[in-house]
């Protein structure tokens, strides 16, 4: 069968506050026209994406000609429990209407609807490249580096800077599904200096100069830009791909 790979690069987010865009939230989607069965579909954008694409309150219709199986699938573990496959949000945000029936996955179709279905149905699906990937597994400063930059192939993933506002609410709202109470992000004293991995200048007004800890975290249960600890700790990481 064709193999028709339609990419287009869409602005996730509509919401702009004023000097504050989203950067984090951004990401891509690609519809893809081959059919699969939900799990084959999701296998497929794990390995070429980020996952099946998850949709939040803030996420644009999509166009009308991407239609296919989501991210979302109903769990079954203690209770039943629709989760999105990226497994790092809950369902927050709900299309769905009535929740009955048998089937546990769910396609969008032409009109922007979320409809349940078999999944082992096959159908087109759509997958999404993430910007900011809470990883959630307990690695040093160093191995959290590693990770990152070894994520995908033929991608830059590195420890992710967080820089506007903005990508401080995301992060931590992010962070809230981490196992840890801290997560590591980009943030390094080096050389006398404080840095991004990343690249970009470090935006702290009130970062210590003379530090004893020399990298930084997000906190997930605080209001402060950032927190600092010693590298040889072991937390959940942020990677994220630049802008
Ligand atoms: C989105 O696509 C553009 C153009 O190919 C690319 O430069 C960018 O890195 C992609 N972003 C993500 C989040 O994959
Ligand atoms: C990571 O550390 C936290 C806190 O110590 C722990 O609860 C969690 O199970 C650990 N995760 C892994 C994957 O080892
Ligand atoms: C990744 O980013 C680094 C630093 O910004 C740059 O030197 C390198 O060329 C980039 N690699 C790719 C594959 O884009």
């Amino acid at each position: 069968m064709m193999n028709i790979l339609i990419f287009v690069p869409l602005m996730l987010v509509l919401h702009f506050i004023c000097g504050n865009q989203p950067r984090l939230r951004d990401g891509n989607i690609t519809f893809h026209t081959q059919s699969k069965t939900w799990a084959k579909a999701q296998t497929y954008c794990r390995t070429h994406h980020t996952d099946l694409i998850t949709i939040r309150k803030e996420t644009a219709d999509l166009p009308s000609n991407y239609h296919g199986w989501i991210g979302l699938h109903r769990e079954w573990t203690v209770h039943e429990e629709w989760r999105w496959s990226r497994g790092d949000e809950k369902l927050t945000f709900s299309k769905l209407s009535d929740d009955s029936s048998a089937e546990n996955c769910v396609y969008l179709n032409n009109n922007n609807d979320w409809i349940k279905d078999q999944c082992d149905h096959e159908k087109s699906f759509i997958c999404y490249d993430e910007r900011l990937v809470l990883v959630e597994e307990n690695k040093t400063w160093e191995e959290a580096l590693e990770h990152c930059r070894t994520m995908k192939k033929m991608k830059n993933y590195t420890l992710a800077t967080l820089k506007t506002t903005d990508d401080h609410d995301f992060a931590r709202k992010k962070a809230q599904q981490a196992t840890t109470e801290e997560v590591w992000t980009g943030l390094r004293y080096l050389g006398d200096q404080w840095f991004w991995v990343g690249g970009e200048p470090v935006q702290y007004q009130n970062i210590p100069s003379c530090p004893d800890e020399r990298c930084g975290v997000l906190e997930k249960n605080s209001k402060s830009s950032f927190g600092i600890r010693d590298c040889n700790e072991r937390r959940n990481f942020f990677c994220y791909l630049k802008p």
